[in-house]
């Protein structure tokens, strides 16, 4: 039977024989068409769409949703043609039939994807994936990333792992006073087969915070090298085996961050209460929805660093944002420092509600959330 189904758009009878042949030992059922037409795509979701580039006169046309693969096929090295097609979202160009071995190959490697996929859909794993996100740097990620998973490992005695995926300058390691010595760069060699051995190999465990905590390479130039889906295998194999895993997120959006946003069950927003914390709130917002990451109940708002002196109001700010606001963090720079420098823990045991300001909103903001996502 075949998994996958495919649409080859083509007048050439001989490469629809050729294709259909070459695609047998691959599960894929191809359909094949001599024009394009919008609605084929409305009938009937495609894993693939293959394009012969001799019958498309311009590819930008070609709307192909983004759950489905493109692949050109052309029989000459025309350059100009194939880099229209790349910018059309096109996966690769293949040289045809020529280059049948490496078509194969590909096809090989993305039914795999598929089959990882949908592995991991139907539930592998039931922990929670939480990322804490803000356009705006200096907001508070990482210290309430740490401490909102503190609170959950401490106070709600539930496994955590928190990975830290900011490429460079993350420091959360800092926050736990820890130094380690291995990152998730390590588990490149064996990401095929990656399983939660591996994790804990490269992750260490937080005596104090009774957590385990993975950081990312601190060498740009390895951190260029790490493939997205490192990442979301190491998610969603962390998944079957911690209750919650924290994601700590730098501002800027590349492939490990976007990655991260992707595989989180909820998500976490940092705002400061001003004018530029707004502004940037308004981009996250329009990049959310466009990427629909954070949708029905799976984003909260923060707000951090409130202070006395603030005019704005929670429900100001709710009516700014139009949206529900699910915590106020208190700012208490030098009631926490102490605690910063030396890495310790903001909780010691169950009954412990924290000893400043922001420890308290803290257990507050975990309390209620698990009350919202595990009932
Ligand atoms: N509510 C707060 N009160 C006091 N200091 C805070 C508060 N939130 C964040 N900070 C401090 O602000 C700095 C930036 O926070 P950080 O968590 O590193 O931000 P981000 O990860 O968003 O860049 C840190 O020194 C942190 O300790
Ligand atoms: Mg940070």
């Amino acid at each position: 039977m075949s998994n996958f189904k495919g649409l080859f758009i083509s007048k050439n009878q001989v490469w629809k024989e050729q294709l259909s042949n070459l695609l047998n030992d691959d599960q894929i059922e191809l359909t094949t068409v001599s024009d394009w037409k919008r609605t084929f795509l409305e009938q009937q979701h495609y894993h693939y769409i293959f394009v012969d580039l001799e019958t498309i006169d311009d590819p930008r046309k070609l709307q192909v949703p983004s759950t489905s693969i493109l692949i050109g096929l052309t029989s000459e090295h025309d350059f100009e043609i194939g880099r229209e097609l790349l910018v059309a979202g096109a996966k690769d160009l293949i040289l045809f039939p020529e280059e049948e071995h490496r078509l194969n190959h590909l096809i090989k490697e993305l039914n795999n994807q598929f089959l990882f996929q949908k592995e991991a859909e139907s539930g592998y794993g039931t922990g929670q994936v939480h990322a804490f996100y803000s356009a705006k740097g200096g907001s508070g990620k990482t210290l309430l990333a740490s401490m909102v998973a503190q609170s959950l490992s401490i106070h709600q005695q539930l496994k955590v792992l928190v990975i830290d995926l900011n490429a460079q300058f993350g420091n959360i390691e800092v926050l736990f006073g820890s130094q380690p010595f291995r990152s998730y760069y390590d588990l490149i060699p064996v990401m095929e087969e990656m399983d939660i051995r591996h994790i804990q190999n490269i992750g260490q465990y937080i005596e104090e915070a009774n957590l385990t905590l993975i950081t990312g390479p601190t060498d740009p130039a390895k951190a260029e090298q790490i493939p997205d889906e490192l990442i979301s295998r190491l998610i969603r194999v962390a998944k079957s085996q911690y209750d919650f895993v924290i994601l700590d997120l730098p501002t800027s959006i590349n492939n490990l961050s976007f990655t991260g946003l992707n595989e989180a069950t909820h998500v976490h927003y940092v705002l400061t209460p001003d004018s530029l914390g707004l502004r940037a709130y308004k981009y996250a917002a329009e990049m959310f929805d466009r990427f629909q990451i954070g949708k029905n109940d799976n984003l909260s708002i923060i707000v951090n660093r409130v202070h006395s002196k603030l005019e704005l109001t929670e429900k100001d700010i709710s009516k700014i944002l139009d949206r529900e606001v699910h915590g106020l963090i208190h700012s208490d720079f030098f009631s926490i420092q102490p605690t910063l420098n030396m890495g310790g823990a903001f909780f010691k045991k169950v009954k412990d509600k924290g000893s400043t300001k922001v420890a308290k909103d803290v257990k507050k903001y975990s309390d209620e959330l698990i009350k919202r996502t595990m009932r």
